[in-house]
């Protein structure tokens, strides 16, 4: 939470302010994510549509996170055994509830109630799975201001230019909140309101709970809407509240895939801006998509075209890319990735990688280590200073300080049915074009000669010679070929060889 400048003891000073004995953390947050996602037209439920590599549900439950609620419910439906599956893998303090039909909004989280049994004190916050944009202050807000009027429910409400689809919030002669109208049954009037639902709210729970059991489908979509929840708290004699939030983007939701690439170019502005302002270069910052909780240290460069997933680390004084893409990648200071794909390795300091080379799971560089072009290295660790600059295979093995990797060498690590390991000690040269055969071990200080098959254990000092010895048929291409034009100049050469320049 530290993230969000915000933490419980801050929040709960803001309600001191106000009234002593009111909680402002919201008690519970339920998440809608059970509709269709129809205009996706996708064999993925919509709010597993990845924005920045993460799923937009993601994104939104990193918000509710961040609010410090005490618990949060998902509301799962439509394809929800994808959704599942992935909140089971990747949130599993959530709550799950299931919405076997989607009757509307207020349906859904009357299913969530029912399904959840005793709630948390505090109050009820409600928002939609599809809108990544949103921010846990913005939430802290809504609630700190819904506990300062005592409302029965608050409104998180947005002025937007282009209120189509959304539905209005119709307000009276004073000005005070009346009810919300949708779109589909709006007056021509209602229509040209530009203050617009975002779909979020804080609940007073108990009447929440009184609204859920009020609830009717007498409207255009025969659904239980949960915007009759502002019209119903009224009736009952109870508060209702908007809390306009100053940043509309924030509470954009992802209908369609034109939405969806729309709301990544902002979030990755915002997340690009927050990085230039603490003393991070993104040379081309339309190009460079960083995960929302990637760490990237002062004076590092981000290259034009580079996508730095959630959870990479890059230290100050690294470089990154052009065109790189790291997935869990960690990055030392002044290190150099150019070009090249890496997916969950560690780079050490002042290592040089690339142009076009592909790090795999378990790959570790130490310091000033280098991995030159072509090379593909999976569940290894290269020693401090050691390279393997150009067009090699490296699999299970470990190499020691200050050995080089001859070009083209494979680490064989495959017999066909299991992998072995291969450990090359410090200060080894391994010639070009050798395969060293796991399980096998080179000592150190060791040699292998170019184009040896290395079978056997090679030790400390010596070198392993595994390779056809040479020998030349003299005057082979003059008998065997004799037109050819290899046989013209060989004839040439052999009568007047070349002086010695
Ligand atoms: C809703 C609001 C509208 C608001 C808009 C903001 C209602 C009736 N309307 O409209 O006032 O301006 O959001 O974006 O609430 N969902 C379920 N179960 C359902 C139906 C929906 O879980 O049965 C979920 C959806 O997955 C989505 C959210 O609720 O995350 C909103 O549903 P959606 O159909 O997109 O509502 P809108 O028509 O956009
Ligand atoms: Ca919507």
């Amino acid at each position: 939470m530290g993230r969000y400048g915000r933490d419980r003891t801050a929040v709960v000073g803001i309600v001191e302010l106000v009234t002593s004995d009111v909680d402002v953390l919201p008690g519970l947050v339920v998440v809608l994510a059970a509709g269709g996602g129809t205009r996706m037209k996708s064999e993925t439920p919509k709010v597993l549509h990845e924005i920045l590599g993460r799923p937009l549900l993601g994104h939104v439950l990193r918000t509710a996170t961040a609010t410090g609620a005490a618990r949060i419910c998902v509301v799962v439906g439509h394809q929800r055994h994808k959704v599942e599956r992935y909140l089971a893998e990747e949130w599993s303090g959530v709550d799950v509830a299931v919405q076997a039909e989607q009757n509307g909004t207020g349906h859904a989280v009357r299913c969530a109630l029912e399904q959840l049994g005793s709630l948390p004190p505090g109050p009820v916050v409600v928002i939609n799975g599809d809108t990544p944009l949103l921010e846990a202050n913005t939430l802290l807000d809504l609630v700190a201001a819904h506990a300062r009027s005592q409302a029965g429910v608050t409104v998180l409400s947005a002025e937007v230019l282009d209120s189509t689809g959304y539905g209005r919030i119709v307000r009276d002669e004073a000005d005070r909140v009346a009810g919300i109208v949708e779109h589909k049954d709006a007056t021509q009037e209602q229509l040209s309101i530009r203050e617009i639902n975002s779909g979020m709210y804080a609940f007073d729970p108990d009447v929440l709970g009184r609204v859920l059991g009020d609830l009717t489908t007498d409207n255009a979509q025969g659904e239980e809407y949960l915007t009759d929840a502002l019209g119903l708290a009224l009736s009952y004699g109870r508060t209702v509240n908007a809390y306009v939030t100053g940043d509309p983007d924030e509470v954009l939701g992802v209908n369609d895939r034109a939405q969806l690439a729309a709301v990544a170019g902002l979030l990755r502005d915002r997340v690009n801006n927050r990085h230039m302002k603490a003393g991070v270069t993104i040379v081309d910052p339309k190009t460079a998509w960083i995960g929302v909780t990637a760490v990237i240290g002062t004076d590092a460069t981000i290259e034009r075209n580079c996508f730095v997933s959630d959870g990479c680390d890059v230290a100050p004084e690294a470089v990154i890319g052009p065109d790189t893409t790291l997935w869990a990648a960690t990055v030392g200071q002044g290190a150099h990735v150019l070009r090249s794909h890496v997916d969950s390795a560690q780079i050490g300091a002042r290592a040089a990688v690339g142009p076009f080379t592909f790090l795999r799971p378990g790959t570790v560089l130490d310091a000033d280590s280098k991995v030159g072009a072509y090379v593909e290295i999976k569940k290894s660790t290269v020693g401090p200073g050691s390279k393997v600059p150009h067009l090699s295979y490296v699999g299970d093995a470990t190499i020691g300080a200050g050995s080089n990797i001859g070009a083209a060498t494979i680490f064989a690590n495959y017999d066909g049915e299991e992998k072995h390991h291969t450990s090359v000690g410090d200060e080894v040269r391994i010639g070009s074009d050798t395969v060293l055969v796991a399980p096998v071990t080179v000592g150190d200080g060791a040699y292998t000669a170019a184009g040896s098959v290395i079978t056997e254990d090679v030790p400390p000092g010596a070198i392993g010679v595994a390779r056809g010895r040479q020998r030349n048929i003299v005057d082979w291409v003059l008998r065997r070929r004799p037109d050819s034009r290899a046989a013209q100049v060989a004839k040439r050469a052999t009568a007047t060889p070349k002086s010695p320049s």
